[in-house]
């Protein structure tokens, strides 16, 4: 008999999922950082990941791990204003100042002013502000022989005054051996953004975590386990094509699961195998539903060139020679190679090797073939 609590998958942007697939490994790194102590490697960490990989829920996971030591957990996501936004929620947490920032005014931007007893002048003493409510709150929590976490997601976007003035007091956070985590998640470009810039030497000492796909065996045991917990089951042919259509790419896994639920629990609600008609019929669902929400998107955010790559990427059934697409593109390699290098920093694209390259979006390619003329026409209106 099918339960009556609602659809156990979760499709939807930093929503947990019913099972973390595959990242025991680095959630295992995590823990034992915070059982270590402070000056642990895995106590900084950066998480790199294409978009949907699981970056956020992985923070969340990291925050509810924290939270059961007692410790104190902030999360933020980068945007202007970010250091002076964590210097606010830091004092707020004490309950024992009543101002408030904007968090739309970069703390740059700011000529001076005072933030409760901490009072600044210029971008340049954000660091010591910062130094200082950490302090504040870890003098708290220490007490209690607790720590404090900070998680920062979407990092790649983090202005340059904010991340040397959260670099700098990690630091004297941690010569003061105090006992505090921070994590940083982002799209791959983060990496390359913060790792070539002297001021930012501190992220390079961050643990190196890249999420990635995670294998089908465990995506099939989470389908089984996740169907049964709510009185469902999924097996045989049906589970392998209902696997095999997520390619692992954890955004898929919930899109795939929670569409084959939906239309078995409809259909058959006291019969609940799932059958291959399900699995065929939820999996076209999922992909209908992956071009609105990570294909189109994704697109809207790539120029008219990038895009024009892609298109003559699309003809090839398999990965791409980069002298052809520059070929179909009626350029030269050099002009091509500056959208392929992009395109591969976006991870949209992955380097094959041998001058070849293949889409890192699972259906990037089926969804471009079946788009192509709209797309064309959105690159050149006139045509
Ligand atoms: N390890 C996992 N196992 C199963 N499902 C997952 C896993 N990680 C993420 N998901 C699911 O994938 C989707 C995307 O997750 P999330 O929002 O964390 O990705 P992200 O990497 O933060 O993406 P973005 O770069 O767009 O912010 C969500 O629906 C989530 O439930
Ligand atoms: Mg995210």
């Amino acid at each position: 008999m099918v339960r009556t609590n609602g659809n156990p998958f979760k499709p939807s942007a930093g929503h947990t999922p019913p099972l973390l697939i595959g990242r025991d490994e680095v959630i295992d790194d995590f823990t034992e950082g915070l059982g270590d102590g402070p000056g642990a490697p895995s106590r900084l960490m950066r998480i790199t990941g294409a978009r949907g990989v699981g970056k956020t829920v992985l923070l969340s996971e990291f925050t509810r791990i924290a939270d059961g030591r007692g410790w104190k957990t902030i999360r933020e996501s980068a945007s202007k204003g970010l250091a002076a936004r964590l210097v606010t929620r830091l004092h707020s947490g004490k309950g024992s100042f009543g101002f408030t920032i904007n968090p739309s005014v970069n703390i740059a931007n700011v000529a001076g002013g005072s933030l409760g007893e901490f009072h600044y002048e210029s971008p340049q003493q954000m660091p010591l502000t910062l130094s200082d409510a950490l302090r504040n709150v870890l003098d708290d929590v220490e007490k209690h022989g607790h720590g404090l976490l900070i998680t920062i997601d979407e990092a790649q976007a983090t202005d340059k005054d904010d991340m040397i003035a959260i670099a700098t007091a990690a630091q004297d956070m941690n010569t003061e051996n105090r006992n505090f985590a921070f994590v940083f998640a982002g799209l791959p470009s983060m990496s390359s953004k913060w790792l070539n810039d002297d001021a930012t030497t501190f992220m390079r000492r961050a643990e190196p975590h890249t999420l990635a796909d995670v294998s089908l065996d465990d995506v099939a045991e989470a389908f089984e386990d996740t169907f049964s917990e709510s009185g469902m089951t999924i097996a045989g042919q049906a589970l392998s094509t209902a696997t095999e259509a997520t390619y692992g790419y954890p955004f898929m896994v919930q899109l795939v699961g929670y569409h084959i639920w939906r239309l078995a629990s409809r259909r058959h609600p006291l019969d609940p195998v799932i059958s291959m008609e399900d699995a065929e019929q939820g999996i076209a669902k999922a992909l209908s539903r992956l071009g609105d929400m990570v294909h189109g998107p994704e697109l809207d955010s790539l120029s008219p060139v990038d895009k024009t790559y892609l298109l003559a990427m699309a003809q090839d059934d398999g990965p791409s020679s980069t002298s052809v697409i520059a070929n179909r593109m009626g350029k030269d390699l050099g002009y091509a190679s500056t959208y392929r290098a992009r395109l591969l920093e976006a991870q949209v694209i992955e380097d094959k090797g041998y001058g070849l390259v293949d889409f890192a979006i699972p259906y990037l390619r089926e969804y471009l073939r079946e788009h192509a003329a709209y797309i064309r026409m959105s690159i050149d209106p006139g045509n």
